[in-house]
């Protein structure tokens, strides 16, 4: 590591030099976590890759490096509070940051035991919950350092929530912009996850996650008994049910785009659809 890299690491932010964590955690309100002081890179897992401030390049399982736009639905930050659920390491909200977003709020749960698996009898989930949750509670700090040590280098000012998508406080006010990128197919209820998190959405929701590219009001299970490696992907849901359930929220959908984005883990390209829809009633 290069003399550079070390003191960007024990140091504080690249861009804001005065920033105080301590100070500013006092004046938050208790629903915010407290910033991690991270120093060593190698207790962080980067689900993004990432461009650091003095650090150089760090490789994630996704690269959407000049490809935020297209992935949150071509939709303006200016000015605007947003909420990021499911932030993992942080790309999207550090880029709504930069798109010029007054506020944002960064999400993600604050215990394993909130990710739900598919029940192969034969993975430690379902074999030995407890055990398990221990081990991934250690691989999402790790997700978590990374967060805060890019939030320190790039000088980020975004707050964050730990809890569970299903219950997001309410007590975080209302945001203008809700992103909820690649989390949705993640999850064994989203219905119940988008209800919790529409509830402090005032205007825009963002909705990356692949779909049924039709208007019938049918879903896909996509666990595949032979594939005890795929336990985390439960769901794919049509355009019509995406339309139906957001109606009952109280959205429209107002658009659909599709782009292609790089998968590091799997050295393809995928294609992901993105629903943004406004609030209506
Ligand atoms: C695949 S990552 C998506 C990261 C980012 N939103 C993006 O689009 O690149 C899914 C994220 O959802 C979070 N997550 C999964 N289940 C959750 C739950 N029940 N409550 C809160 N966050 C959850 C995970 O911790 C992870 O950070």
């Amino acid at each position: 590591m290069s003399e550079r890299s070390r003191s960007v690491l024990e140091t504080g932010s690249n861009r804001r030099r005065d920033w105080n964590p301590v100070a500013w955690w006092r004046n938050a309100s208790e629903l915010y976590a407290k910033p991690l002081f991270v120093k060593d890179i190698s207790e962080c897992f980067f689900f993004h890759t990432m461009d650091l401030p003095g650090l150089g390049t760090q490789m994630g399982q996704w690269d959407f490096r000049g490809d935020f736009d297209r992935y949150v639905g071509n939709i303006s930050f200016t000015g605007k509070r947003v909420l990021d659920i499911g932030c993992g390491s942080g790309f999207l909200s550090f880029s709504a940051e930069r798109a010029g977003a007054r506020e944002v709020v960064s999400f993600d749960m604050d215990d394993s035991r909130r990710q739900h698996w598919l029940p192969f009898h034969t993975k430690l989930p379902y074999g030995s919950p407890a055990e398990f949750q221990a081990q991934h509670n250690k691989w999402i700090q790790q997700w978590r350092n990374a967060y805060w040590l890019a939030h320190r280098l790039e000088g980020s000012q975004a707050k964050v929530i730990y809890g569970d998508v299903y219950d997001f406080p309410v007590a975080a006010g209302q945001f203008d912009v809700v992103l909820v990128c690649s989390i949705l197919e993640h999850l064994s209820d989203p219905i119940r996850a988008l209800a919790s998190v529409t509830r402090v959405a005032a205007s825009e929701l963002v909705i990356t996650t692949p779909i049924i590219d039709t208007d019938d009001k049918i879903a896909r299970f996509e666990g595949d008994a032979s594939k005890p490696e795929l336990d985390y992907v439960w769901w794919r849901y049509s355009r019509g049910v995406y339309t139906h359930v957001l109606r009952m929220l109280g959205f429209e959908i107002s658009n659909i785009s599709y782009a292609m984005y790089k998968c590091a883990l799997t050295s393809s390209l995928s294609e992901l659809p993105t629903i943004v829809a406004k609030r209506s009633a």
